[in-house]
């Protein structure tokens, strides 16, 4: 494996994501185990009288580049937990080389000197005391806690962004490609608190735009939910949903924040599903705002916002829907490596491709059928694989990006769905509990007696507005 291979410790559950992972990654566990194999040195003292910290240095594509600098780590004993490279954002032959580690302040001082001699080494940036582990959470991985946390994750995109494949529609088209890291600059620039860029769309993206949104239009009175119909009305009425228009996603961020809390971030391309999940947590939901290639306009290998707009916003617009949404993104903070691909396997075959009845009829929920005219057909066709939502088995299905699914899960409603993922979620072992606060936009983190009492304080208070609800109310009916 040549040493500029692109090492991470993420699991995305999306065949494509992971064949071109297998391809190149080597997957490091974050387990006792594995932590023991990632030491450099022997004999070094117990981590946990260390502080954790994160160097990110840009390396020259030289042969054995980055050899010599993990000896350099190896040399100060620090010991390290996870490494991920991609290419660097200001030269594409250089490469940007992000280490999570273990070590004393004056340890990460020495090993900037060292760093900073090697001539391949272009700029070092050093975190010292970021979290990776929680100290006293070792095994845990590493997950935000509070919402502007998430900018330190968001910017951890796996494929496209603005590096096309080969088979990309626009892979050969300068301009197309131009654009496109216009588009991974915004987001990779996004702050939580910023407005969300507004963007002045070209002739031809609109027009894209428009033949995605008119062809779907024509197959959502008879396939989509009644939740998705009715917010599709909404949109249209308070962001200017058209077929000549395509909405800014701060305006679709203001909509949603007001109907169900959630609130958009922009992306550049598929973020890691730990990160993905993350933003769920926080009612984030990262959004691209690019448009598909205009050769293929019924046909998108990722995520553009088409298929952001179109497929997913109206539900996260449900209260139900965005409840949903939120509790697969609590469970998967801290979560094992196999638990988020699990659930993000779940969010997939749900949020994604999930199908409801109503009224006895097959309707679609799911963002990737609702936004794709011919899945749509075929979901609905009466052709194709259709079963009970069920997590256990959902979780162990594999995951079609290029072609249908081989099988569709239905679920009764949102709350059937939202319950059965409640229930699977407590088969993951944690150590902890977790509890969003809106009001702070925290995540408690509930694992002693004063998290736990102050809940139980804020549930009283609850119960006390509930309780005064009611006895109004039966006052009004014996006056
Ligand atoms: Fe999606």
């Amino acid at each position: 494996m040549d040493d500029m291979t692109l090492v991470t410790t993420t699991v995305p559950c999306m065949r494509r994501i992971l064949e071109r992972l297998n391809s190149e990654l080597v997957i490091f566990n974050r387990n006792e185990e594995n932590q023991k194999n990632l030491s450099l040195s022997s004999g070094m003292p117990p981590c946990s009288a260390k502080r954790t910290a994160i160097i990110i240095f840009t390396l020259k594509k030289e042969f054995g580049g980055l050899v010599k600098a993990l000896q350099l780590f190896q040399e100060k004993h620090v010991r390290l937990f996870h490494i991920e490279s991609r290419k660097s954002k200001r030269r594409d032959s250089d490469f940007d080389i992000l280490v999570h580690c273990h070590t004393e302040h004056e340890q990460l001082k020495e090993l900037a000197q060292l760093l900073r001699k090697q001539n391949d080494i272009l700029e070092i940036k050093l975190f010292y005391n970021s979290p990776v582990f929680d100290d006293d959470m070792d095994s845990v991985p590493w997950f935000p806690k509070k919402i502007s946390d998430l900018d330190l994750c968001a910017n951890k995109v796996l494929m496209y962004g603005f590096d096309l494949d080969a088979d990309h529609p626009g892979f050969k088209d300068n301009v197309y490609r131009k654009r496109r890291h216009y588009f991974a600059d915004l987001a990779s620039n996004f702050k939580h608190g910023n407005p969300i860029p507004r963007i002045d769309y070209t002739a031809e993206e609109v027009q894209t735009w428009g033949v995605v949104f008119r062809e779907l239009n024509k197959l959502y009175p008879s396939h989509a939910c009644k939740e998705y119909l009715m917010n599709l009305q909404l949109l249209t009425k308070y962001c200017k949903y058209s077929e000549d228009n395509i909405p800014q996603l701060e305006d679709v961020s203001h909509f949603l924040k007001e109907r169900s809390g959630f609130i958009i971030r922009p992306v550049a391309g598929y973020l890691c599903p730990r990160d993905f999940l993350a933003g769920l947590a926080f009612r984030v939901f990262h959004c691209t705002q690019y448009v598909r290639h205009s050769s293929k306009p019924l046909y998108t290998p990722e995520p553009d916002t088409c298929h952001e707009l179109l497929g997913h916003v109206p539900l996260l617009a449900e209260t139900s829907f965005a409840q949903f949404s939120q509790e697969i993104g609590l469970a998967s903070l801290g979560a094992s490596d196999d638990a988020v691909q699990k659930l993000a396997t779940c969010y997939f075959f749900t949020v994604e491709f999930g199908l409801c009845k109503q009224d006895g009829m097959l309707r679609a929920f799911g963002a990737g059928l609702l936004s794709s005219i011919s899945e749509l057909k075929h979901a609905l066709s009466g052709k194709a694989n259709i079963l009970p939502f069920n997590p256990i088995l959902a979780s162990n299905q594999e995951c079609l990006i290029t072609t249908f699914q081989d099988v569709y899960f239905v679920s009764e409603s949102f709350e059937e769905a939202k319950n059965k993922m409640r229930e699977f979620a407590k088969t993951f072992q944690r150590p902890f509990t977790v509890h969003y606060n809106p009001y702070t936009q925290n995540m408690d983190i509930l694992r002693d007696t004063n998290n736990i009492n102050s809940m139980v304080k804020d549930i009283r208070y609850e119960l006390d507005i509930v309780e005064d609800a009611l006895s109004q109310l039966s006052k009004r009916r014996t006056d």
